[in-house]
């Protein structure tokens, strides 16, 4: 991104003006014709009512599913709106057909909840959840993995990026595994989508789940879920209303025939329609240029913060993306943030279930996780990097 770009994306950021936000990970801030745009729909809903509003905006409701598609090269049709990144997971994982003894691989760095479900299902079915290792580079060893598959593997799923630190997992490289296998797989992108190029025709993933409010700059409380065509019918989604199926007798329904059979009828619709918008505002700048200047920026963030005595940056792999981690040997990591966000510098503290067993492997409780954007710029960075110094001082 060249300098005007740059400072483009700030004037319409509004949220610059009073905070250096670094907690793009969590949240990050919208920017203003996105907020805008957000705003009008909701006043519309008000004053001329929701589904007066929906239908008057229809147009802008397709929107998304062209917009999410065009982002990640699928088609609108293999794409569904839901409200999180969670349940849209979920709606996949949940409808995958398990029984005693069936095998599901995953990686270290996986999410917490995407854990938890795992177990969930192994207690329910008798599954196995089967973990792939890391490599020296800290990365999943992918050789490992062409050993772990069996017969009995019936799904193998990661998360793209981990919610706990910078590293980028080899998605393609386990697709083409996944593929040679005939493993379905199933990516967890909601870390990825918004700061990275993702394509899920070079990833070979079947299955892909990301969040609105992230790195896409979309209002919270929106996700989607991407199914690739050839698996829409052949799986029944764990719960159903009468948007996802018709109910046509006393013992009959019938499934919608696209990737929406995973979507409820009642939904954020002005949240969807401004999901739509954050991605074409991405997509204007482009995401090879974003990605490019995020990565760029935290790499920078990494270099200066190791220079710092007592400070361990913790993020793994060989390529590193915009999430920037560390602990320091005196400093905890709420402390930290608390002191930080005093400053007017918003970071968040991963610990806890989210990234439990890649920490467990490595001892680590809590770290401080600083997420850069497109829009973060070099003085805050600066101005980062010497609040930090005066911190451990
Ligand atoms: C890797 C990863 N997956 C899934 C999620 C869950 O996303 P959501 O809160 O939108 O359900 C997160 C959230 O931080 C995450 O980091």
């Amino acid at each position: 991104m060249n300098k005007r770009e740059i400072q483009r994306a700030r004037n319409e950021t509004r949220g610059c003006e009073y905070v250096t936000h670094f907690n793009n990970a969590g949240s990050s801030l919208m920017a203003a014709p996105v907020a805008d745009y957000l705003y009008e729909f909701l006043q519309e809903e008000e004053m001329r009512g929701g589904y007066e509003t929906a239908a008057s905006r229809s147009m802008e409701l397709e929107n998304f599913y062209v917009r999410v598609a065009e982002l990640i090269n699928a088609k609108p049709k293999e794409i569904a709106f839901v409200e999180n990144a969670t349940r849209a997971w979920d709606m996949i994982f949940y409808s995958i057909p398990l029984r005693a003894g069936d095998q599901i691989i995953t990686v270290r760095s996986e999410y917490g909840s995407n854990v938890i479900a795992y177990l969930h299902r192994a207690k329910q079915t008798g599954a196995e959840l089967v973990i792939l290792e890391n490599n020296d580079d800290g990365e999943p060893d992918t050789n490992q993995l062409r050993k772990l598959i069996n017969k009995k593997t019936k799904l193998i799923s990661m998360s793209h990026i981990p919610t706990g630190g910078g590293l980028v997992n080899p998605a393609s490289e386990i697709g083409a595994i996944a593929n040679e296998y005939g493993v379905p797989y199933l990516l967890d992108a909601c870390q990825s989508v918004g700061q990275m190029s993702v394509d899920v025709a070079d990833i070979g993933c079947d299955f892909l789940s990301a969040t609105g409010r992230k790195f896409l700059r979309g209002p919270r409380g929106t996700g989607f879920l991407y199914v690739k065509q050839d698996w829409i019918e052949r799986l029944e989604p764990p719960l159903i209303d009468q948007f996802a199926a018709n109910l046509l007798d006393e013992k009959t329904y019938l499934l919608r025939r696209d990737a929406r059979k995973f979507e409820n009828w009642e939904r954020y619709f002005a949240g969807q329609a401004a999901f739509g918008r954050a991605i074409e505002y991405a997509m204007d700048f482009g995401l090879p240029k974003i990605q490019h200047r995020i990565f760029k920026m935290a790499d920078k963030l990494r270099e200066r913060l190791q220079e710092i005595p007592e400070l361990e940056v913790t993020d793994q792999g060989r390529l590193k993306c915009g999430i920037v981690t560390f602990r320091h040997e005196a400093l905890d990591a709420a402390t930290i943030k608390s002191e930080l966000a005093r400053r007017k510098i918003n970071v968040s503290v991963s610990s806890g279930s989210g990234s439990r067993l890649s920490f467990m492997e490595r001892g680590i409780e809590a770290v401080v996780r600083a997420s850069i954007h497109y829009y973060n710029s070099e003085e805050e960075l600066e101005h980062f990097l010497s609040k930090i110094r005066q911190l451990v001082a």
